[in-house]
């Protein structure tokens, strides 16, 4: 049986699609209350209406480099459901290209959702936390956080800065009972890669995640898997591929 789910209060970023919107799913069905952010908030809604029918769910549009977004989004969850048990920051992008095409609009963006959309998630969710004396981050990093290969080192270096800022993080909530986790994927079939705009690198991450992408419940389960360990188990990371992905 899955233990220590029901009830609680989870704020979800890039809850729209992929991976945010598969664990949105899984958790409802498990009992917990979603607070849903990313900014299409029409497809947001939907999954709040949808979910709302057997659980509890709230739609609550967020770009999540506008801190004061997180904020609200923080807040809304707070205000309706009474607390935060858990803060999945999840929104991400992945417009990868090699540096010598110089599409820096596209590093910034990457620096901005990234890893400031993560640290604005952290900031909006710790103060409540620290007061509770209890709560849960759970961060997405990626293979990518681990490891650098040509066209993805921007992308890399986003996702050893969530490794890097989870482990600090870890370290300095521990007077509040406060759980860290990092969850850092393989190939999943969301719609990641949508996001590459260099053609080259588009056709060939795309033949890639078609021939071993494994589907999106494979991270929601690695999510209840932390989230549902006894309250002094910290499950610091995961890392988890497609069993036939070998970098
Ligand atoms: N799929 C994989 O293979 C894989 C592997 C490793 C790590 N990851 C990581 O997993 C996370 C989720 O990605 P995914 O695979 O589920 O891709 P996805 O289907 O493209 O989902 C990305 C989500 O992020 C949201 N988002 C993007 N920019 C945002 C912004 N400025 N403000 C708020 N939300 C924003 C999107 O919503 P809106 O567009 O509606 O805002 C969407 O809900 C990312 O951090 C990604 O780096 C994925």
């Amino acid at each position: 049986m899955i233990t220590n789910i029901e009830g609680k209060v989870v704020v979800i970023t890039g809850a729209s699609s992929g991976l945010g919107e598969a664990t949105a799913r899984h958790l409802s069905a498990l009992g917990a209350r979603v607070v849903l952010g990313a900014r299409r908030a029409d497809r947001l809604q939907a999954l709040a209406d949808e979910l709302n029918r057997g659980g509890k769910a709230l739609a609550v549009a967020t770009d999540v480099t506008d801190r004061v977004q997180v904020k609200q989004l923080v807040e809304a969850g707070v205000q309706t459901y009474g607390r935060i048990d858990v803060m999945v920051n999840n929104a991400g992008l992945m417009p990868q290209s090699m540096l010598e095409r110089l599409k820096i609009d596209e590093w910034d963006r990457m620096i901005d959702v990234n890893i400031k959309g993560v640290l604005y998630g952290i900031a909006a969710a710790l103060p409540h936390m620290t007061a509770q004396k209890s709560g849960h981050f759970i961060n997405v990093s990626s293979v990518a956080g681990h490891k650098v290969r040509p066209g993805g080192t921007v992308y890399s270096a986003t996702k050893h800065a969530v490794r890097v800022i989870s482990e600090g993080l870890r370290q300095e909530v521990k007077p509040y009972n406060i759980r860290t986790t990092l969850v850092s994927p393989g190939a999943v079939d969301t719609e990641l890669p949508d996001s590459i705009t260099d053609p080259d690198v588009a056709v060939t991450m795309r033949k890639f995640y078609d021939d071993i992408a494994i589907p999106a419940d494979s991270f929601a389960r690695a999510v209840v898997f932390a989230m549902s360990q006894p309250d002094d188990v910290d499950v610091n990371e995961i890392l988890f591929r497609p069993t036939r992905q070998e970098f």
